[in-house]
């Protein structure tokens, strides 16, 4: 576990890391820390820690979400400027600002390193601290060609996970200095966080980060294939611009998106409802190109069925 811990860290040029269960723990123990209970937090309307983490940061910061929706999920500056609370006495105080890249409900996308860099020099400037949840930061950096640390300069904390693309079966790490790792120690205990043989799920997280990180623009490659695919195909509607890393989001023409995901699942494709409409793909480690293009050719003969089209 402190191979790991210290594997991550140097990774990211941080002084120190914690082994967490979950994205979620990792996630919360930084709102946790980062702010005192009445204050608000910025976020993407659709983000995560939003939306997925059952209002933790309610019931256990005593924090209320300020969402701030953004084009494919890319938050700027100026629309982070315009939700901070001012410095009145009669306002909850904004404490915390989080970012989540890749942005998994906007399908994925990327938030450019520019764009990271505008907003942890403005909050710097009013001296709020950003909380990164990168669950997926692997899939950002390697679709930008950038090593993780650069992207995530800049950030207080950051949270990414070793069991999305990077293919273990449990676990994240959270990361930041000293001081914030040690009280994050606390917290994690605090929630049963704390695991006793945890080895073992340390040397599949290892595993993970010395041979799963590079090969993740396969994943890529063929999440840009199925969604060029499924353009054409036109069962669905689809944004490829969107389509940046390992996640193809696309919507319903006609009929529910659980009816769709029910007739796909009997014929061998397994995708996810992400609305009533909306069905989202994902690529990784156990997709290989052959399945890809087997899927393909299942979608074309789904796409004759009356109910779908
Ligand atoms: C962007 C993002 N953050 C955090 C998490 C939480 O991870 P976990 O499921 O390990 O709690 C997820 C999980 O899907 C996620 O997509």
């Amino acid at each position: 576990v402190l191979e790991l811990q210290e594997s991550a860290a140097e990774m990211f040029g941080r002084e120190a890391a914690l082994f967490v269960p979950t994205g979620t723990m990792g996630n919360q123990i930084a709102i946790r820390l980062h702010t005192r209970p009445g204050e608000e937090v910025i976020t993407e309307a659709r983000s995560h820690v939003y939306n997925w983490e059952m209002a933790t940061m309610a019931s256990f910061s005593g924090c209320l979400a300020r969402p701030v929706h953004a084009e494919q999920g890319r938050l700027t500056w100026s629309s982070i400027e315009r939700a901070l609370s001012p410095p009145v006495y009669y306002r909850a105080q904004t404490g915390l600002i989080t970012l989540e890249n890749t942005h998994n409900m906007a399908g994925g996308t990327v938030l450019s390193l520019d764009r990271v860099r505008e907003i942890t020099a403005g909050a710097g400037r009013k001296g709020l601290p950003v909380h990164l949840d990168g669950a997926r930061i692997f899939n950002a950096s390697t679709a930008l060609g950038l090593s993780p640390a650069e992207l995530a300069r800049g950030c207080d904390s950051i949270m990414f996970c070793l069991s999305k693309g990077l293919a273990a079966p449990v676990g994240s790490l959270l990361l930041g200095d000293r001081d914030f790792i040690e009280e994050a120690w606390r917290i994690r205990k605090m929630l049963g966080g704390g695991m006793r043989q945890a080895g073992i799920l340390a040397a599949a997280g290892l595993v993970a980060l010395d041979t799963m990180i590079e090969r993740l623009s396969e994943d890529h490659e063929n999440a840009r294939i199925l969604a060029e695919a499924l353009a054409e195909i036109g069962l669905f509607q689809i944004d490829l611009e969107s389509v940046q890393t390992n996640i193809v989001l696309v919507a319903m023409r006609r009929g529910s998106s659980a009816e769709m995901v029910s007739e796909m699942r009997s014929r061998g494709i397994l995708a996810v409802p992400f609305g009533p409409r909306e069905i989202r793909f994902v690529t990784h480690k156990d997709v290989s190109r052959q399945g890809i293009q087997t899927a393909i050719a299942l979608l074309q003969d789904l796409s004759r069925d009356k109910r779908f089209n």
